[in-house]
């Protein structure tokens, strides 16, 4: 479990004489995150938090939505209920948002603004309480009904990220009020609801996107499952050598994306890093390449601290054996199936273990 697997891991290699796994356990016996490090006041970001290739990986090109012809596609969803015709131009921007991008803001998404800042302020509230408080939450103990550390795969992957998070399953089976942080606990109960109902939608769009019967993707329940990630990104004080979350993609049906107004998420688009402003979805596996699943990352950044809440529409830690697998009914003789059948547990184990970064190739057929 601690020490890296991968043989390609620079932590193994002769250019890292230092004692990189003292210094994880060190840091992670703080129980204090990043935010931590930050209090403390240093000026250089430890050794572990560095690119292995000491590149400066945070200064890579990017570009700004609106500097480019193509831009990142926002959704208005409003009279996505009362109108037919509009819910039919929805479906469309959907499908083609999900075909090409694999992602999508929203707007007029029927959650208020007020739920939102909220909750933005409650995970503010829980990353800077009372540190002896915060503590308590401090676990790597996936059992646990909240889960608050810094870097869930520190001891595995090449290099740790400016980060610190709290995950928590809200549905289908959520801690009792008590047992969640007070610090966030109403906005947690708040937000989660409302995206839920969301998701109901999102799912139905996304199925009619599909060409299939409305309720094709809650059927199958994908809407079913929902686990709440929550970031703190202090103010990295050398944001050009480490990343604030690496690259990946998302390992669920499907995720939105609260973040606040500092920025720093970007998406992969045609080979090109694009920056983002609010509400994300990425969706995995299911449509055979159909809806891409987006690959993103967040940059560090002097600013901040930065919020953002992730939440996954995902049934990993609910035992099930069903099989998820490309459609069939998108399947022909011109559209074989790409991808085997797996569990949702399987899946996400391989991710454990193996990493975040391209995890559906092993599926491939
Ligand atoms: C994630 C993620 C982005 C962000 O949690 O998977 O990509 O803005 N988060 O924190
Ligand atoms: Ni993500």
């Amino acid at each position: 479990m601690v020490s890296p697997t991968r043989d390609e891991s620079p932590a193994t290699s002769e250019s890292n004489n230092y004692d990189r796994l003292s210094e994880l356990k060190a840091f992670d016996e703080t129980k204090a995150g990043v935010k931590g490090l930050v209090d403390s006041g240093i000026t250089n970001i430890p050794r572990f938090f560095c690119n292995p290739s000491n590149d400066m990986i945070n200064k890579s090109s990017s570009v700004s939505g609106e500097t480019r012809s193509t831009t990142i596609p926002v959704i208005d969803l409003k009279g996505l209920v009362e109108d037919p015709v509009r819910r039919k131009e929805i479906v469309e921007r959907v499908r083609d948002a999900s075909e090409t991008w694999g992602f999508f803001q929203l707007v007029n998404h029927g959650i208020p603004l007020s739920v939102l800042q909220e909750m933005e302020t409650g995970v503010c509230r829980f990353f800077e309480q009372d540190e002896d408080l915060k503590k308590e939450f401090y676990t790597r103990d996936v059992t646990r009904k909240v889960v608050y550390n810094s870097n869930f795969d520190l001891f595995n992957s090449p290099m740790a990220n400016w980060r610190d998070t709290c995950f928590c399953f809200m549905a289908p089976n959520p801690p009792k009020p008590e047992e969640l942080p007070e610090a966030c606990r109403n906005e947690m109960i708040l937000y989660s609801k409302e995206v839920m109902k969301l998701g109901v939608s999102l799912f139905e769009l996304l199925s009619e996107a599909l060409g299939l019967d409305s309720n094709h993707l809650a059927d199958i329940q994908c809407d079913e499952g929902l686990a709440f990630i929550s970031h703190y990104y202090p103010p990295c004080p050398e944001p050009e050598l480490t990343m604030g979350t690496a690259k990946h993609s998302d390992n669920d049906f499907l995720s939105v994306l609260l973040q606040d107004h500092i920025g720093g998420l970007q998406i992969l688009h045609d080979d090109q890093w694009y920056d983002v402003p609010p509400v994300h979805g990425a969706l995995v596996l299911i449509s055979n390449d159909k809806f891409k699943s987006v690959q993103h990352r967040v940059l560090a950044n002097r600013a901040g601290p930065r919020i953002s809440v992730a939440c996954f529409f995902s049934t990993s830690f609910q035992p099930s054996s069903r099989l998820y697998g490309p459609i069939k009914e998108l399947l022909s003789e011109d559209n074989p199936p790409i991808y085997r059948e797996t569990t949702v547990h399987e899946y996400v184990s391989y991710l454990a273990t193996h990493g975040i970064d391209c995890p559906l190739q092993r599926f491939r057929l």
